[in-house]
């Protein structure tokens, strides 16, 4: 190996190390009524300080530093690119200004950034005064009382329901959430911040393929939509190739299309299945994205530019659709109806093979919500032949990740939904798609594939000893939750082949032949140990994993000693 290419690959392997030990983890589950502690705080803090907020005229904690050691000149720092130590001693010296600000207060930290840095002093106690305003309102925690004032029919404040670090003022908890006014959505940041996401979507696609994809299917939640206020639903306007337009009463009600020479690529035909949730708390939003589907549909454009028109077009020659249907694109539950129940049926382990889950996420999701070119609006019609249709020209799907709080192995949400459509995908069009990502964790946008994903929750959560330790802290339920991530990953096994085998090999490892750890674990929670072994031969018969005889028949030996403690 040349010594380049030897440097290269080192230097790849710190950026990865890196990413995982600076991922933000949640430690620990929220007990009701209890503040943050100092540690969860700080790395809020961090966090939190590490977007420009020009709103509150604060600058990014990362960029000030930059800027006082005369480190960069641009936008590069806060890419990809950049280089790893520098990065690394931005992030070092801002961890630590955060940590004085917590202990010692913000002339203390100001100083600090000061000394090391060289930072402009009115600039730096803009920024903390506003995070020790933060820190405050996390010490503040008034959800008991709150509840009691629930409880005994009284009055409680509102607050914005927001993820902390797009929007700060969700603070402090126990108020009474409200959500977006859906007229407001996208927001001009989230719209901003999408367009970026969605071009490195688009480029790493393209790194990959060689070319665009031929249509997406996104995946879009409503309490996503309301805590970045509507960046999901401004990526899919930026796939199309079109802007929202505020009305004299400052409402978006309409949709302008960028013209091709602007884009300066094609347009991408995007089916988007939404969450019922969404489809309740969005309806002027359904209407917006089919509105675009159906203007961009209509434009004269060449097919090659215009991935949409093209689709279209074909589903009328092919298929014999009515323009309407086949320019069917936002699709949902039935009305009243909720989720695709395959979250269930992979959890009780009922189901024959992958191309039933597939099937179900399309019976429950297959109702189009639109309005035609008479102007009548389409309020769930049953619509499984388009959607079918639709997802067999799909050759990519993705999914906005919306905070740090719930990742996709944290919940069954993830796996039911993108873990779905990939699957229905597959079957459609003969092909696995490409599965990506994003999150709104960092102000850099990062694309990553399922696997990655996968890969990185594991490490950085599951795997993670202060992860699983926090969990413990919990007793019974701290098991209950290391179980239930496990079932999760698994969901990616069943529902769209997704998890390396040594995933499954390091769980059993950490946790089950372990003989301390599996003590620890009986003796807190003996049902979720039980579960967990269960689940890890299931995912053996399945054939996701491999591993020895030796191995299974002490996973078969864990089973049995649960059961007879359990008395069975
Ligand atoms: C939603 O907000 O749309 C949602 C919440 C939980 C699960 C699935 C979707
Ligand atoms: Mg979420």
């Amino acid at each position: 190996m040349m010594s380049s290419e030897r440097d290269a690959r080192v230097y790849k392997l710190y950026e990865q190390l890196r990413e995982i030990e600076q991922r933000l983890i949640p430690t620990g589950l929220h007990v009701f009524g209890r503040a943050a502690e100092l540690k969860e705080k700080t790395d809020l803090l961090r966090m939190v300080g590490s977007f420009d907020r020009p709103e509150l005229g604060a600058q990014a904690l990362p960029r000030l530093v930059a800027e006082g050691l005369q480190l960069v000149l641009d936008d590069q720092l806060f890419q990809d690119t950049a280089e790893s130590e520098t990065k690394g001693l931005i992030d070092d010296i801002v961890t630590e200004s955060i940590k004085r600000l917590c202990e010692e207060g913000c002339e203390p930290a100001v100083n600090f950034l000061i000394s090391r840095a060289n930072v402009d002093r009115e600039r730096a106690r803009a920024s903390f005064k506003i995070l020790a305003n933060i820190s405050d309102q996390l010490d503040a925690n008034r959800e008991l009382e709150s509840l009691m004032c629930a409880l005994r029919g009284e009055y409680i404040q509102p607050g914005p329901g927001a993820d902390i670090i797009q929007n700060p003022l969700v603070l402090p908890t126990g108020r009474n959430t409200h959500a977006v006014n859906p007229y407001s959505v996208p927001s001009r940041s989230a719209y901003q911040r999408a367009k970026q996401t969605t071009d490195a979507l688009l480029h790493r696609y393209r790194e990959e393929h060689g070319r665009y994809p031929r249509a997406m299917a996104l995946v879009l939640w409503g309490l996503d939509n309301i805590k970045t206020q509507g960046e999901g639903v401004a990526q899919a306007l930026w796939l199309l190739g079109v802007r929202p337009v505020r009305d004299a009463l400052n409402r978006v009600t309409e949709i302008e299309v960028i013209a091709l020479e602007e884009l300066n690529r094609p347009r991408i035909d995007v089916v988007m299945t939404v969450s019922g949730i969404f489809r309740d708390l969005f309806t002027p939003t359904m209407a917006l994205l089919d509105k675009a589907v159906r203007r961009v549909a209509e434009l004269n454009e060449p097919l090659e530019m215009n991935g949409v028109r093209r689709n279209v077009l074909e589903r009328i020659s092919d298929g014999g659709s009515p323009f309407d249907d086949a320019a069917t694109r936002v699709l949902s539950n039935a009305p009243g109806n909720y989720g695709t129940n395959v979250n269930f049926m992979v959890m009780q382990s009922d189901w024959e093979d992958a191309a039933s889950l597939g099937d179900l996420f399309v019976t429950r999701k297959s109702f189009a919500y639109a309005r035609d070119s008479q102007g009548r609006t389409v309020e769930g019609r049953e619509a499984r032949d388009l959607m079918d249709d639709a997802l067999s020209r799909v050759e990519a799907t993705y999914q906005n990740i919306d905070s740090f709080e719930v990742g996709i192995t944290d919940v069954d949400h993830y796996f039911e939904y993108l873990g779905g459509v990939s699957q229905a995908v597959e079957v459609r069009s003969k092909s696995r798609p490409a599965i990506y990502l994003s999150d709104s964790l960092s102000p850099q946008t990062k694309i990553r594939t399922l696997e990655e994903t996968v890969r990185l929750e594991t490490r950085t959560k599951t795997l993670n000893p202060k992860w699983y330790e926090g969990m413990l802290r919990h007793g019974f339920r701290g098991v209950a939750e290391i179980e239930n991530h496990v079932a999760n990953t698994f969901g990616w096994s069943a529902t769209a082949d997704a998890v390396d085998p040594w995933i499954y090999t390091e769980i059993s490892n950490t946790f089950l032949l372990n003989e301390e750890m599996l003590e620890r674990l009986i003796e807190l929670n003996s049902h979720s140990v039980q579960s967990l072994a269960k689940r890890l031969l299931e995912a053996h018969e399945r054939a996701f994993w491999n591993p020895d005889e030796h191995v299974l028949e002490q996973l078969r030996e864990v089973v049995d000693r649960v059961q007879e403690r359990l008395g069975g």
